[in-house]
């Protein structure tokens, strides 16, 4: 069978192809980071328009680089949320439209989950249950997962997500957007040790996390600082990075030990962080984590959960049914309220 998935929640365009007998055959991306890094952050009327100028071509490169035809395709999986609503209906519109036309079954597929499933598309060794660490930019959660739409929430970040986290605390130090990927970078020619920040949430039992206050004391000290020398800008990046791991790995090994599970998966944009994948192989004597391409947003993973779901037994509307233009899209989805296929 071979999925076509298109993601298109956030401000990167990823259309994927995913054959279930050769597995991954294509994989093709456009991230928005340079269309949105002028504001400082997504915008998302700007992210919407550009999906929609980058579908299309992204998807006929997709067949070309698999050497495929549209008339090969058997299911369209789509990311029908959480996300930015415009965005996620550019996505919509193209995968109901494509599938009617082709007389294929469209599948929404929770953005969520298609990060959490998204280790197991390149870990072959990798079994089913673990716990799931998802650290995007809209989300950090602690995921108990038993199957496919088996999950149940541990803990999860009652303020800013880890991602949000560094890329609010970028925006203090004046790097770029995404703040990530530039957080980490500055931190590498940073010194440990020079500050201390603090660790939330770790001195007391439970699973929850809170970026929000590790920010304000980020804020205080550039504020104390000004002007911020090279190296200042280096070694708060290292002590605002250390203290996001560490606190991520003291929530991971806690995750294990209550649940007696010993197979961790880390998953989403902030798994792409370096100095954290260096620290997780302290936690479990198993820990998986995608390629980096795989952790932020991309297609493969919608392809891939999108085959996950169908060859599950999950029901896509389908070409001629009563739902096959509904193009149903949610800015909002709790992953618990999904359910196994
Ligand atoms: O999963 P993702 O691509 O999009 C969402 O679903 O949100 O995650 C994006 C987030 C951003 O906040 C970005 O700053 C962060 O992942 N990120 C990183 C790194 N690469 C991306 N955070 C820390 N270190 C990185 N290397
Ligand atoms: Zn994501």
């Amino acid at each position: 069978m071979l999925v076509l998935g298109i993601e298109t929640s956030c401000d990167e365009t990823g259309i994927a192809l995913y054959d279930s007998a050769a597995g991954l055959i294509a994989n093709a991306l456009h991230s928005q980071v340079l269309t949105h890094a002028d504001y400082g952050g997504v915008v998302p009327e700007l992210a919407s328009r550009d999906h929609i100028r980058r579908i299309v071509p992204l998807a006929r490169q997709a067949l070309a680089d698999a050497e495929r035809q549209l008339a090969d395709i058997d299911a369209i999986a789509y990311t029908a949320g959480p996300g930015l609503l415009g965005a996620l209906m550019t996505g919509a519109g193209v995968a109901r439209s494509l599938a009617w036309a082709l007389g294929v079954p469209a599948l929404g597929v929770h953005h969520m989950e298609a990060h959490l499933l998204a280790p197991l598309l390149d870990a072959p060794r990798l079994r089913l249950p673990f716990v799931a660490l998802l650290v995007s930019g809209g989300h950090t959660q602690l995921v108990k997962t038993t199957g496919v739409g088996r999950y149940e929430l541990l803990g999860e970040s009652l303020d800013d997500a880890a991602g949000e986290a560094f890329d609010k605390t970028a925006k203090l130090l004046g790097l770029g957007y995404p703040g990530g990927p530039a957080i980490a970078a500055q931190a590498d020619a940073g010194r440990p040790h020079r500050f201390a920040f603090p660790r939330p949430m770790t001195d007391r039992p439970g699973l929850d996390f809170s970026f929000s206050g590790l920010k304000t004391h980020v804020a205080n000290v550039v504020r104390t600082l000004q002007p911020l020398t090279t190296q200042d800008v280096a070694d708060i990046a290292r002590g605002f990075q250390d203290a996001v791991v560490e606190t991520l790995i003291i929530k991971c090994r806690r995750a294990l030990d209550a649940t007696g599970m010993d197979a961790l998966v880390v998953s989403g944009g902030v798994a792409a962080n370096r100095a954290l994948r260096a620290r997780l192989k302290e936690v479990a004597p198993a820990v998986y984590y995608p390629p980096p391409a795989l952790c932020t947003d991309n297609g493969a993973m919608v392809a891939y959960a999108g085959w996950l779901r169908l060859k599950g037994g999950t029901a896509a509307p389908s070409a001629d049914g009563e739902e096959r233009l509904a193009i149903a899209t949610r800015a909002r989805w709790p992953l618990q309220e999904l359910a196994p296929p």
